[in-house]
C-alpha cells in the first residue's frame, strides 16, 4: 500500500477510536428488530419517524453518530475497503473474495463504455443544462440503448460511436473551430453485416441493470463535466479503478495514489444512508414495478434539491460569501437571527456528529495542505464549524453533515462545484440500486395517506355566476 494511503488508513482508524470514545456504538432497540406489521408509530410531517420497510442494507444511529453498511462500521469500511468492494457488499450482502471482486470489477469496467449513449448525449444542449438534469437524460438514453423494455423486437443494431472500427471514418461535421464538434461516424462494414440485437441487458429490473447504472452514472457524470467545460467526453480507462477512472474522465489527469484513495473513500461515505429522500424516491418508483432506470432517475431528481444532495455546492457559496474567518461569527449570528438554514449543517436523523463529516473534514485538511487556492475556504469552514457547533450543537443538536466538507474535498480533487451533486449520485446509485433490489424481494407499493383538512359538500356554481 502506498505510504500516503497507509497514512490515511491510520488517520481513519484514529478517528474511529475518537468517535467511539465520544459516543457508544449500540443499536437503538426499537429500530433494529423485525416487527409484526402493522405497527403503531408516532409520525411527524415529512414522514418523520415513519418506518418504510425492514432492511439489512444499512443502519444509522442518529443520536450516536454511528453508520453501518451490512453490519460493517463506516470507519472500518473506509479504512480497509474500496468503493467496488463496498458496492458489492451493499448489493450482495457480503464482502467479495478476490475472485468475486475481480469479476465484479471486470463487469463494472465493461459497463463504463457508453459510446452510443454519449454520442446521443452530446447532441443535446448539455452545456446549458443543470448537471443533474443532464444526468437523468443520460440515464434515459442508457435505458433505451441497453434494454428492450419498451419494445419487444430488437432495436436495429447501431454503431458504437466513439470506439469506431477500421472502416468507419471520424468526420468533424461542425464548422472548424466550433467549441464543440459534433462527430458523425459512417456505419462500419462490420455493423452493416450484423443487424443482430445490440448487446441487450435484462429487462431493467435485475442485478445487471443495477451494475450497468452504477458504472454508467460515473461515465455520464464525467462526460457532463467535460461538456460543461466545453470539451468532448474522455473515453474511460479500463486499467483504472472506479474512483481513479472517475477522476481521470473528469479532469483528464490520472490521479495520484492519494487523490485516488480520497476519492474512493468519499464514494464509500456517500454510498448509502437509510431512507433518505433520494433513496426513498427511488424505492417508491420501484414499488410500482417500474424499472431501475426510472428509479435511479427519481433518486437523481430528489438528490438535486439543496436540502438534500445539493447542499455541498451551497456550502462553497456560503464560505465564499463569508470570505474571511474573522467574519464567521457575525455571519452566523445574522443567519440565526434571520432563522436561515446554514448549508452543510443539521440532519433529520443525526443529532450528533455525522461520522462522514468527521472523515471528510480530516481528508479535506490533508488535501488543502497542497492547495493554496482552497486552503482559505477550509480555514473559514473550520471557523464556521466551531461557531455553529458552539451556538446550535448542544441547544438544537445541529452539527456538520456529510455535505459540509465534501465540497472542499472535491474542489481539491479538481471537480467543479456544479458537479458536486452529480458526484454524490455517482456514489449513492449503489445505495439506491441495492435498496431497490432488496425491497422488490417483498414488494408492496408505497401509498401513504394525507390528512384531508379541506371542506366538504360545496355546491357547483355555474361558471357565468362565479366571481
Ligand atoms: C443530506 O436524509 C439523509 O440521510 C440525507 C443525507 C444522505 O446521506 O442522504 O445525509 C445527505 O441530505 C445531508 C443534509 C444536507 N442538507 C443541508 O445541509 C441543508 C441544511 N440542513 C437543513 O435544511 C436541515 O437540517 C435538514 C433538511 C437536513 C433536516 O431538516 P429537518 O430534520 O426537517 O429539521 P427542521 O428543518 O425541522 O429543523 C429543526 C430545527 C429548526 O429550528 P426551529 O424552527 O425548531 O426553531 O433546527 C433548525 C430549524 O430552523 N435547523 C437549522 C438547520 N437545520 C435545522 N438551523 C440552521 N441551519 C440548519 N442547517
Amino acid at each position: 500500500m502506498h505510504e500516503e494511503t497507509k497514512e490515511i488508513t491510520d488517520i481513519i482508524l484514529e478517528l474511529a477510536q475518537r468517535a467511539r470514545q465520544e459516543t457508544s456504538m449500540e443499536p437503538e432497540p426499537e429500530l433494529t428488530k423485525s416487527v409484526q406489521w402493522p405497527v403503531q408509530l408516532t409520525i411527524g410531517p415529512g414522514l418523520e419517524g415513519a418506518i418504510a420497510c425492514e432492511s439489512k442494507i444499512g443502519y444509522v444511529n442518529g443520536t450516536k453518530g454511528w453508520l453501518v453498511y451490512r453490519g460493517y462500521d463506516i470507519f472500518d469500511l473506509c479504512a480497509h475497503c474500496t468503493f467496488e468492494e463496498v458496492t458489492y457488499l451493499l448489493l450482495n450482502g457480503s464482502l467479495p473474495d478476490a475472485r468475486e471482486l475481480a469479476s465484479f470489477k471486470k463487469k463494472l469496467i465493461r459497463y463504463r463504455f457508453l459510446n452510443k449513449t454519449l454520442r446521443l448525449l452530446v447532441g443535446f444542449p448539455i452545456e446549458e443544462m443543470n448537471a443533474m438534469g443532464a444526468l437523468r437524460l443520460g440515464i434515459n438514453m442508457m435505458r433505451q440503448e441497453f434494454t428492450n423494455i419498451d419494445k419487444e423486437e430488437a432495436r436495429p443494431a447501431t454503431i458504437d460511436a466513439i470506439g469506431s472500427d477500421e472502416d468507419s471514418i471520424a468526420m468533424e461535421t461542425a464548422p472548424k473551430g466550433d467549441i464543440r464538434a459534433t462527430y458523425e461516424f459512417k456505419q462500419s462494414e462490420t455493423d452493416k453485416k450484423n443487424k443482430g440485437r445490440p448487446k441487450q441487458l435484462d429487462d431493467g429490473h435485475g442485478m445487471e441493470a443495477c451494475c450497468h447504472l452504477i458504472s454508467g452514472v460515473s461515465t455520464l457524470t464525467a462526460a457532463i463535466a467535460k461538456i460543461h467545460q466545453k470539451h468532448m467526453p474522455i473515453e474511460p480507462d479500463r486499467n483504472l479503478g472506479h474512483a481513479a477512472n472517475l477522476l481521470y474522465m473528469m479532469t483528464g489527469k490520472k490521479p495520484t495514489p492519494l487523490e485516488e484513495r480520497i476519492m474512493d473513500i468519499s464514494l464509500i461515505l456517500h454510498a448509502d444512508h437509510g431512507m433518505n429522500a433520494s433513496t426513498f424516491a427511488s424505492m417508491v418508483v420501484a414499488s410500482t414495478l417500474s424499472d431501475v432506470y426510472f428509479s435511479v432517475g427519481a433518486g437523481i431528481g430528489a438528490l438535486n434539491g439543496p436540502l438534500h444532495g445539493g447542499a455541498n455546492e451551497q456550502v462553497l457559496h456560503t464560505l465564499m460569501e463569508i470570505g474571511d474567518p474573522g467574519r464567521v461569527k457575525s455571519w452566523v449570528d445574522q443567519t440565526i437571527a434571520d432563522k436561515g438554514k446554514i448549508m452543510g449543517f443539521g440532519h433529520r436523523v443525526y443529532k450528533a456528529y455525522d461520522p462522514r463529516a468527521r472523515i471528510l473534514g480530516t481528508l479535506a485538511k490533508l488535501l488543502v495542505k497542497e492547495n493554496k487556492k482552497v486552503k482559505p475556504l477550509f480555514d473559514i469552514a473550520e471557523e464556521l464549524e466551531k461557531e455553529v457547533v458552539s451556538k446550535l450543537g448542544a441547544q438544537k443538536q445541529i452539527f456538520p453533515n456529510v455535505d459540509f466538507y465534501s465540497g472542499i474535498t472535491y474542489s481539491c480533487l479538481g471537480i467543479d462545484p456544479e458537479m458536486f451533486t452529480a458526484i454524490f449520485a455517482v456514489s449513492r446509485v449503489s445505495g439506491w440500486t441495492s435498496r431497490v433490489l432488496e425491497y422488490l424481494e417483498n414488494n408492496r407499493i408505497f401509498r401513504p395517506r394525507a390528512l384531508y383538512t379541506g371542506e366538504f359538500n360545496r355546491k357547483i356554481v355555474p361558471i357565468n355566476q362565479r366571481s
